[in-house]
């Protein structure tokens, strides 16, 4: 099991560069006397904000991009590559595959899957989002759909990649995601990923381990401790109940006791 809690937001297309600037010194200062406990935090702001998060960010909070291009450059107007992210200095996750960006942009497995490898190949931790949705749920075909995402999502991946810890997967049901989401039952949650740690063992026999295993979709404070109860949930990927730094700080400390709770029953 991971020795580490992850607990982290993506801020999607709400802060700008001033508001994220905010949003971390404050985050920064609420948690600080959480340095030396298990736990690895992550932010996702928007591109533009990125650069001014890397000069406010507490130093073990660890910043990611929400999308990126998988080539260097080239006549992709629009997109942002990952020269231009690594220029900044300050990124080293990229959440690829976001429901948003599958549903709402089309983003397919095979590109996702050429933006885990170009991650990598480009230094950055790969958070790949995968998530079945309320008709393939109807269908009774989510592990399937979730086995699919996975093992075109990670095609090509060197195990190394995993060794190392770069490669992390956050489940995230289409239909239990923002506003209109419907908050998943924890023991669903469980089965799902249980059997996400199957497909990522049988790609990389012993190693599945060394995936983290984040969930989200509409987690607040009612039904976190519930998902941080489950064996195969090693972090929360949380959207709104972490927007505001003293909401994320509230929650992150609610959770981490819970998790802890676990792994001594272990
Ligand atoms: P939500 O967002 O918690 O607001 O549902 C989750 C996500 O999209 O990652």
């Amino acid at each position: 099991m991971n020795r580490c809690f992850y607990f982290g937001t993506n801020l999607k297309m709400y802060k700008t560069a001033s508001e994220t600037s905010a949003y971390l010194t404050e985050l920064a200062a609420l948690t600080e006397d959480l340095t030396d406990e298990p736990l690895v935090r992550l932010v996702i702001p928007s591109f533009t904000s990125l650069g001014a998060a890397g000069t406010c960010a507490h130093k073990s909070v660890r910043l990611g991009a929400q999308n990126m291009h998988w080539e260097e450059c080239g006549q992709f107007t629009g997109e942002v590559s990952p020269r231009m992210l690594r220029d900044l200095g300050c990124i080293d996750i990229v959440e690829i595959g976001h429901s948003e960006r599958r549903h709402v942009f089309g983003e397919t497995d095979e590109q996702c899957g050429k933006k885990v490898l170009s991650a990598l190949a480009n230094g950055f931790t790969a958070l790949l989002c995968v998530g079945e949705t309320a008709e393939e749920k109807h269908y009774g075909v989510s592990d399937e759909t979730l086995a699919r995402q996975i093992k075109i999502g990670l095609f090509g991946v060197d195990w190394e990649m995993l060794e190392a810890k770069r490669v992390w997967l956050a489940y995230e049901p289409v239909w239990a995601i923002g506003v209109n989401g419907v908050p998943a039952p924890a023991e669903y949650v469980q089965e799902r990923m249980h059997r996400m740690r199957e497909t990522v063992e049988a790609l990389y026999p012993g190693l599945s381990q060394n995936v983290p295993l984040l969930f989200g979709g509409s987690v607040n404070p009612e039904n976190a401790d519930g998902y941080a109860a489950q064996a195969d949930v090693d972090g929360l990927f949380v959207g709104r109940a972490a927007w505001t730094a003293p909401t994320f700080n509230a929650l992150l400390r609610q959770v981490l006791p819970v998790w802890k709770k676990r792994c001594s029953a272990l």
